[in-house]
């Protein structure tokens, strides 16, 4: 296939790409390098003849006729892949407003793009998949995992972004007929992760000597999933997945925060007195639990990767690419630290 990568240059979109293209795809890359696009993240893609880097905005309107009609590609797209997005929880939270405008709003222009392509090419527009987020759900606080059923009940900014950019895909294939598929995944780990989440902030204060910033009891349970598990999934349902489904993904492996902190602990040589309980972060959800029967059903997926060895060679993915994370750990992302946890009642640092 042809594929647009929308959001390429980020964690799992490289990781995507690096899998398309290992499995024979065309990829072209839209992104436009925001605070955590990175294009280092794919350096593995750059000798493949296949593939092909384009900087812009989702929400550009005025890039995407020519995109999609490119006669330098020979043949159009077959299908998009959005991961462009505002990724994280605790900015949302700090403002909202770059999630709307992106997760929302972009997500939109990208809809309306492919469609005014389908009304010009006798409806042959490119499949659209969506990659979503299992915080589209809400908290599993009966401690029931969701199902694609399951209503949506986002709770923070950057959830209910997505729940939003989710509701169009569905609307503009009720409405005008776009071949589009959802992806809803629990939490990624793995290589090239910015390290304001937890596992790549932890496993590199650690490095640093630094304390780690456990919110609130550090008794919230996360689904743990490697990123290349995550990019296998999205394949499968690009490939093989009905015309307008969801499709939930997930590691199935639930776990504490503070278990996961005593791992890295662990990994790290360090001990518990690296732990600082801070105030907990707003609105937090106590509990993701996701049930991924209908994608190992209908797509064959389920996922490979060992928690336990993914997260060992993750921490040594970061033990080996200093350079990587230390020259993200430096100037905004420093004045973002400081603004996130600076007066959260432990320092973090
Ligand atoms: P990330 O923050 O690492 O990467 C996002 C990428 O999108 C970056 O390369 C950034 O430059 C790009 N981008 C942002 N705004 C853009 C815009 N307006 N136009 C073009 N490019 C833009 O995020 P990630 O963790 O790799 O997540 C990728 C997708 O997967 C997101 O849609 C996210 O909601 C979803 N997701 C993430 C997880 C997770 O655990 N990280 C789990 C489930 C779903
Ligand atoms: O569930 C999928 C989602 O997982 C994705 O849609 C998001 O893009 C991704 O960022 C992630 O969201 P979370 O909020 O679950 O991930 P994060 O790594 O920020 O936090 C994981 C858990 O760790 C959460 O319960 C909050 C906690 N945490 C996080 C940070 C950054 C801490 O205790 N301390 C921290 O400093």
């Amino acid at each position: 296939m042809r594929l647009l990568v929308t959001g390429g240059a980020g964690f799992i979109g490289s990781s995507f790409a690096r899998l398309a293209l290992g499995a024979g795809h065309a990829v072209t890359v839209l992104d436009a390098l925001t605070y955590c696009g990175n294009l280092a993240n794919l350096d593995a893609a750059r000798d493949h003849a296949g593939y092909r880097f384009v900087k812009g905005d989702i929400g550009d309107k005025a890039l995407w006729p020519a995109l999609l009609s490119d006669a330098a590609l020979g043949a159009p797209f077959e299908a998009l892949v959005n991961f462009a997005a505002e990724s994280h929880v605790d900015r949302s939270i700090l403002d909202a407003t770059p999630f709307v405008l992106t997760n929302v709003a972009g997500t939109q222009v990208i809809l309306d793009a492919v469609r005014a392509y389908g009304e010009r090419n006798a409806g042959r527009a490119p499949r659209f998949l969506q990659v979503s987020t299992d915080e589209v759900y809400g908290s599993a606080d009966d401690g029931k995992p969701f199902t694609e059923s399951t209503p949506l009940k986002p709770n923070s900014p950057y959830a209910a972004s997505k729940a939003g950019a989710d509701m169009l895909v569905a609307a503009y294939h009720h409405t005008f007929g776009l071949d589009t598929v959802i992806t809803r995944c629990s939490n990624n780990y793995g290589p090239h992760q910015f390290p304001e989440k937890l596992i790549p902030l932890f496993t590199t204060n650690l490095f640093e000597g630094k304390l780690v910033p456990v919110y609130g009891d550090g008794k919230q349970v996360r689904d743990w999933i490697h990123c290349d598990d995550h990019s296998r999934g999205v394949l499968a349902a690009l490939e093989r997945g009905a015309s307008g489904a969801v499709y939930n993904l997930g590691g199935s492996n639930p776990a504490e925060n503070l278990a996961i902190t005593k791992l890295l602990l662990k990994l790290t040589g360090r001990d518990e007195s690296f732990i600082a309980h801070v105030k907990d972060r707003p609105g937090h959800d106590r509990k993701y639990l996701i049930d991924h029967g209908k994608a190992t059903r209908e797509l064959g997926w389920s996922p490979r990767v060992k928690f336990e060895d993914g997260l060992a060679e993750t921490v040594r993915w970061y033990r080996e690419h200093e350079g990587w994370w230390r020259a993200i750990k430096s100037g905004e992302y420093l004045k973002y630290y400081e603004r996130q946890y600076g007066d959260r009642g432990g320092s973090g640092t």
